[in-house]
């Protein structure tokens, strides 16, 4: 029997997923995998996540019953280490067109690896990768995505700025036909990447973009320096181009917008 809210196993089987209704870490699990010789295309969901992970140390908060936490082993043929680094970006822009399209809610991307609605996080990447000398041996692209989520199921220190599907639409997605529409999507998007890099998806994200056109403040772009200035670009390898109140551009590959 499918109970009402919860995943459903035997469409999750039909498809290949590996399902577990609790995990740790969905990225941690496809590490493990990954090292265990598993092939590239594999997929781990967790209903609920004890020890989920974020960006920069962060942990990501995954209670059951509400959202969609998962994990893809990649294994790109040929993938140098720095042409994997704009895929957070690839695959945020290509979750935020599916969503939108699945849900009709207004989700946006904001650099690198936020989705938003209305300015609140509904959704992170976290992408982890494993060279071997020059070589990149697999990556593991996790996604986390607030979906049923009332307020009280966030600790009261998210409530001011995490949102979920459900608290912006007023609808109780069902997670498992959305789940399998996303992934379709986000498979067919990888391929592309791999295929042709992030030219492809540079137009995509700029139009679901929250952050260009916006005053921002980058810490962990280099050197404990701080970057600040107005978003005014993203190039076609994902960099961001800041600039500041005497003109001058700056590109940055990574870091994080703390406003
Ligand atoms: C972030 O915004 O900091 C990234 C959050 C990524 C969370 C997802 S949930 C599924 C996968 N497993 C994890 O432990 N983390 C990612």
């Amino acid at each position: 029997m499918v109970r009402r809210g919860s995943f459903n196993t035997q469409m999750l089987d039909a498809s290949g997923i590996r399902y577990y209704p609790h995990l740790g870490s969905t990225n941690t699990e496809a590490r493990r995998l990954a090292e265990a010789g598993a092939p590239g295309g594999t997929v781990v969901l967790a209903d609920a996540q004890s020890a989920g992970r974020g960006r920069r140390g962060r942990s990501w908060h995954s209670p059951p019953g509400k959202g969609i936490y998962f994990s893809i082993l990649l294994r790109p043929p040929e993938a140098d280490p720095a042409a994997a680094a704009p895929l957070t970006l690839a695959a945020a822009a290509s979750a935020a067109r599916k969503l939108r399209e699945c849900t009709g809610v207004q989700v946006s991307v904001k650099w690198p690896n936020d989705l938003l609605i209305g300015g609140k996080k509904m959704g992170g990447i976290l992408t982890e990768g494993r060279t071997g000398g020059q070589a990149l041996l697999y990556i593991v692209l996790g996604i986390g995505l607030n979906i049923n989520h009332r307020a009280e199921d966030f600790p009261a220190e998210l409530r001011g700025s995490a949102t979920s599907l459900y608290l912006e639409s007023g609808i109780a997605f069902e997670r498992t036909a959305l789940f399998l529409d996303l992934l379709k999507d986000l498979r067919r998007s990888l391929e592309l990447f791999f295929k042709e890099g992030f030219a492809p998806f540079q137009p995509l994200w700029k139009e679901f973009s929250a952050t260009l056109g916006s005053e921002v403040k980058l810490a962990g772009a280099g050197q404990g320096e701080i970057v600040e200035g107005k978003a005014v670009d993203l190039d076609a390898e994902g960099a961001l181009l800041i600039e500041d109140n005497r003109g001058r551009r700056r590109r940055i590959l990574c870091g994080e917008i703390v406003y």
